[in-house]
């Protein structure tokens, strides 16, 4: 295990009728404050409501930025800037998935920068001041809630990238699990592929002694694979929503990744080229592509970590790490179609037209994935068999 230091520095208020201190939580950061949120699921749940009530309450000042989209835009992010900065607001307050929260978190630190906020994305200028911000949640997936990354799409150039900091992290997040009740069968499946997508990212290392990162990864692994097909079936099942919720923020905050050198992330990487142009749910897109990954870099030196995953969590059993690697590849694929996400690009009507391109732009800061290094020929590839 390698040296680390590790700081989750969100506090979690998880269960029900939280909004009251969730506000109270606020409120201690400034009482000025940007309320952001998507096309309306919030609206139709009655939390904006609440959340409006409970700031009325205290006499607190907001604004609102509504319309945020999945894949979220940048032309949002630097409407919320305009917005916190013509106000003077000093809080921003997600209400939605990761999509509010990434965009909000580049707003956080793009009303404290002079440029454009694009440069955080094109590694021009690090995001390493930010307006605190906090959340409630309403979809368990991307584990935004807990860490300090963002994911924005630039509508013209079709890039989607990522950067992080630890400044944005949100302060405070509340995850009340019936929020998550009206997710609707796509949504809800999507986000648990993504949850264990993280997991994977974060398993397959060649990192020997980890063992209690990759035990909790386990468990975690496991509890995606017992409740997801549950809340596709029973949307308000108070435990399986409960479990998933916990389930995305354990699976991105830092802790299954420490100790290690580094996370692969190559597949989240290709992903984000695929939904840069097409515009496809993340969980779908990972659903696809991470059983194909896994086929390309399964070799003599990566079967021993695709076998123990498949021995730990699918109960296969066998002495040869590679047969049994194989086995956990079918494995996870049926799983990700029994809860009805796709196994093929063209399934999504994306045909082989942008692959090369593709290819080039998920590899323009150079190689990706730690387990195997990747160049853009064999990101090319790797979608060429996902199709
Ligand atoms: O816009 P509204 O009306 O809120 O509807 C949303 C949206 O249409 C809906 N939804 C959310 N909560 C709901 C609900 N519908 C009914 N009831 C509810 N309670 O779901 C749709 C998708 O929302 P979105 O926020 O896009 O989903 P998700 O949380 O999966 O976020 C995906 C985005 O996060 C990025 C992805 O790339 C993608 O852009 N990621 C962010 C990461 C991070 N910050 O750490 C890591 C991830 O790997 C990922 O890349
Ligand atoms: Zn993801």
């Amino acid at each position: 295990m390698k040296n680390f230091t590790y700081q989750a520095g969100t506090k979690i208020i998880f269960g029900k009728n939280q909004v009251n201190n969730l506000i109270d939580e606020v409120l201690c950061f400034s009482d000025r404050i940007l309320i952001t949120y998507g096309k309306g699921s919030v609206i139709k749940s009655g939390l904006l409501d609440k959340v409006k009530t409970a700031l009325n309450e205290k006499g607190a000042f907001y604004k609102e930025l509504s319309g945020i989209l999945p894949n979220p835009r940048l032309s949002s992010v630097k409407e919320g800037i305009k917005i916190c900065r013509e106000n003077d607001l000093g809080f921003i307050l997600a209400l939605g998935g990761g999509s509010v929260i990434d965009a909000s978190k580049a707003m956080a630190a793009g009303v404290l920068y002079e440029g454009d906020p694009w440069d955080f994305y094109l590694r021009k200028a690090a995001p390493d001041k930010a307006l605190p911000l906090g959340c409630a949640l309403t979809l368990a997936a991307t584990g935004s809630e807990m860490n300090g990354s963002t994911v924005v799409s630039n509508d013209e150039t079709q890039e989607k990238l990522a950067t992080g900091n630890d400044c944005l992290r949100p302060k405070v997040s509340m995850l009340d699990p019936t929020y998550t009740f009206t997710v609707n069968k796509w949504q809800s499946a999507a986000g648990t592929v993504d949850i264990m997508s993280h997991i994977f990212e974060q398993y397959f290392t060649p990192d020997p002694g980890t063992d209690i990162q990759d035990g909790i990864a386990e468990s975690i692994l496991k509890t995606c694979i017992k409740y997801g097909p549950v809340v596709l079936q029973d949307p308000e099942n108070y435990e399986a929503r409960a479990n998933l919720m916990w389930a995305s923020s354990l699976a991105l905050n830092g802790l299954t990744g420490t100790g290690k050198m580094m996370g692969d992330w190559a597949t989240h990487m290709i992903e984000h080229e695929v939904s840069a142009i097409y515009d496809l749910t993340h969980g779908a897109g990972l659903a696809i592509l991470f059983p194909y990954w896994m086929q390309f870099v399964l070799n003599d030196k990566t079967a021993f970590k695709f076998a123990r995953l498949g021995k730990n969590v699918f109960g296969i059993e066998g002495s040869d790490d590679l047969e049994i690697a194989k086995a956990t590849i079918d494995a996870i694929r049926s799983f990700f179609n029994s809860l009805d996400m796709p196994s093929s690009l063209s399934q999504v009507d994306i045909s082989d037209e942008h692959f090369k391109v593709m290819g080039e732009k998920a590899c323009k800061f150079g190689p990706i994935g730690y387990f195997k290094r990747l160049n853009h020929e064999m990101v090319t590839q790797i979608l060429k068999m996902a199709k």
